[in-house]
């Protein structure tokens, strides 16, 4: 259960790290901030390339952030957008990797929560590590 100081917490990592996108040719910056079960905080920005299918999304330079820092079990997600967009699907599938309780706050660049779900909420029907486990 987030309190409502991690929220508001995380919801401003995400804006800050909104500020690090990289997003010259989309110009649509995204920010993520994930909270680990440890309480640590990872960041993640989207960063585009010239050759544009190599860009990746800010939520999974937040994830693969995380699991490289050897953190495998996630409580919330935030992800900010002008707009307050949702993620995408490949991000989705990423975050359902880690669990699909994980909480996913999404806001606009004014930090308001648009709209606040799960990972299963955003991914029903998930194929996941299950699927593969014998
Ligand atoms: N983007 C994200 O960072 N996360 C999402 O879930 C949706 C899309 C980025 C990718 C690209 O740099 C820009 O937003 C426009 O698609």
């Amino acid at each position: 259960m987030l309190t409502k100081e991690q929220r508001t917490q995380l919801v401003e990592a995400a804006q800050k790290a909104q500020g690090l996108a990289y997003a010259p040719y989309s110009k649509y910056n995204v920010g993520a901030a994930l909270l680990s079960a440890n309480g640590k905080t990872y960041l993640g920005a989207n960063i585009e390339n010239a050759a544009y299918p190599d860009g990746i999304c800010a939520e999974r330079v937040a994830v693969f952030q995380a699991v490289i820092e050897g953190e495998r079990q996630f409580q919330a997600v935030a992800v900010v957008t002008k707009d307050g967009g949702t993620p995408c699907g490949s991000c989705r599938q990423v975050l359902a990797e880690f669990g699909l309780d994980t909480v996913v706050l999404i806001a606009n660049a004014a930090g308001q929560v648009k709209q606040e779900t799960t990972v299963a909420g955003l991914l029903p029907g998930a194929f996941g590590p299950s699927n593969l486990s014998n």
